[in-house]
């Protein structure tokens, strides 16, 4: 541990949203100090996306945020926009592309590592001071901020906490954050698990084990929620695109309707199958745009008296309510994969308690919270990242 008095701005937690803190407030000649207790910074990005980091998305809105305080997150994403991110990925040559749905990944195997290392340049230009392997033991507060670590003491005016959300735990997640917190009496809003995949009971689980590894297109509802992305079939129950993003709007006991024909309206497409293949069988049709193993289910399932007979013998009746259920299949999850499997954490410091500017809590001054931890939670696609990069640089302009 270098000298502990000698820094402005104490950061705990070399993530996203702490290092881009850190560059910043660095880099406008705040002596800074970047505390993590893992061996190396930026552990979650390395492994995000598949190892190629979908660092932001083209579409960023502060609609696709969820938090109790819908417009908190506006004024940082409008101060360091996507624009600003890609600039300073095209500024380091960092090949990317659109994946889809407006999702912007580092090209190649690996290349994650390229945003970490272009984050540690930046840190570099500020000349921040790193502390790895350095675990926070306690944090004081009087005139400034006293933190005691395994390292020794270190004492700045300003202390950020980025010290992220409780998801994935084998690779550095702590309740750090949330405890920081109440000591400080800033309010959490309860965390849970979110874009995670949903498990579900004995019963409705012995329906999906059958059909695992294979995925479909779906609509998946809640509330006034809706999500049209793959859906995946798998060992505990579902997952998938449209599974994790609807899953970060599921409240326990809540259904998950889901749409299994998205591009049609079902009932005028099967009325046609009939018209124009009146020898087929509802369960061949089915199976032609469903996997299928699952369209056999559906049928034997929601439409047994279809078995074994042509369409043309099945009333128009019949085919109407079986419609109805194909694009309005309710699915009713008992839980969820939990932190093991969640790619964030819903809910966290209360926003209420800080500036939407500076992410500064307004009753502490110099205490400052940024990223996960805070309760804005963004949608799949890189929307996550893009908000510990607003939230990094509006508390790095500020410290
Ligand atoms: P982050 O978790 O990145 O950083 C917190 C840091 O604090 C860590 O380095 C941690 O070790 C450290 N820390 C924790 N406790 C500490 C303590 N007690 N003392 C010291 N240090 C401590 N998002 C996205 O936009 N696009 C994507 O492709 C993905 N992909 C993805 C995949 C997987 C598997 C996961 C789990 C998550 C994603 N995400 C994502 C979400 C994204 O990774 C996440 O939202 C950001 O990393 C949050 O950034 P933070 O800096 O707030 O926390």
């Amino acid at each position: 541990m270098p000298d502990g008095s000698a820094f402005d701005v104490l950061v705990i937690g070399a993530g996203a949203a702490g290092m881009m803190c850190a560059a910043v407030a660095g880099q406008r000649g705040r002596r800074v100090l970047l505390i993590e207790h893992m061996e190396e910074p930026g552990k979650k990005i390395l492994i995000s996306g598949g190892g190629r980091c979908n660092f932001t998305n083209l579409e960023v809105k502060p609609e696709r945020f969820i938090s109790a305080n819908p417009h908190f997150a506006r004024s940082a994403l409008a101060r360091y926009t996507q624009a600003d991110f890609i600039a300073l990925v095209q500024r380091y040559g960092i090949p990317f592309y659109e994946k889809t749905l407006g999702q912007l990944f580092c090209d190649g195997a690996g290349s994650a590592r390229k945003i970490v290392d272009m984050l540690r340049a930046e840190c570099a230009q500020g000349e921040v001071t790193w502390a790895f392997n350095t675990s926070v033991e306690a944090v004081r507060h009087d005139t400034g901020f006293e933190v005691t670590t395994s390292a020794g003491i270190c004492r700045a005016e300003r202390l950020v906490v980025a010290c992220g959300g409780l998801s994935i735990p084998k690779i550095g997640a702590t309740d750090l954050a949330f405890r920081i917190a109440e000591q400080f009496d800033v309010p959490v809003i309860a965390p849970r698990p979110g874009l995670v995949p949903l498990t579900f009971g004995e019963d409705e689980l012995a329906h999906m084990t059958p059909f695992s590894g294979a995925s479909l297109d779906a609509v998946a509802r809640c509330g006034q929620a809706r999500f049209r992305e793959a859906m995946l079939f798998t060992h505990r129950g579902l997952s998938g695109p449209s599974i994790l993003q609807i899953s970060s709007y599921w409240h326990e006991g809540e259904a998950i309707r889901l749409n299994l024909l998205p591009d049609v309206i079902a009932e005028d497409w099967l009325k046609a199958q009939k018209r124009q293949r009146p020898r087929a069988e509802l369960q061949t049709v089915l199976g032609e745009v469903l996997p299928q193993r699952f369209a056999a289910d559906c049928v034997a399932r929601r439409a047994p008296w279809s078995l074994h007979r042509p369409l043309a013998d099945v009333k128009d009746r019949d085919l109407q309510a079986f419609s109805q259920d194909l694009q309005d299949w309710p699915v009713h999850p008992s839980g969820t994969e939990g932190y093991a499997k969640a790619e964030v954490t819903l809910g966290g410091v209360d926003t209420r308690a800080l500036s939407s500017k500076t992410m500064q809590v307004t009753a502490v001054p110099g205490l400052f919270f940024i990223g996960e931890a805070v309760d804005v939670t963004g949608w799949l696609g890189g929307y996550n990242f893009q908000w510990a990069w607003s939230s990094g640089w509006a508390a790095g302009q500020a410290v």
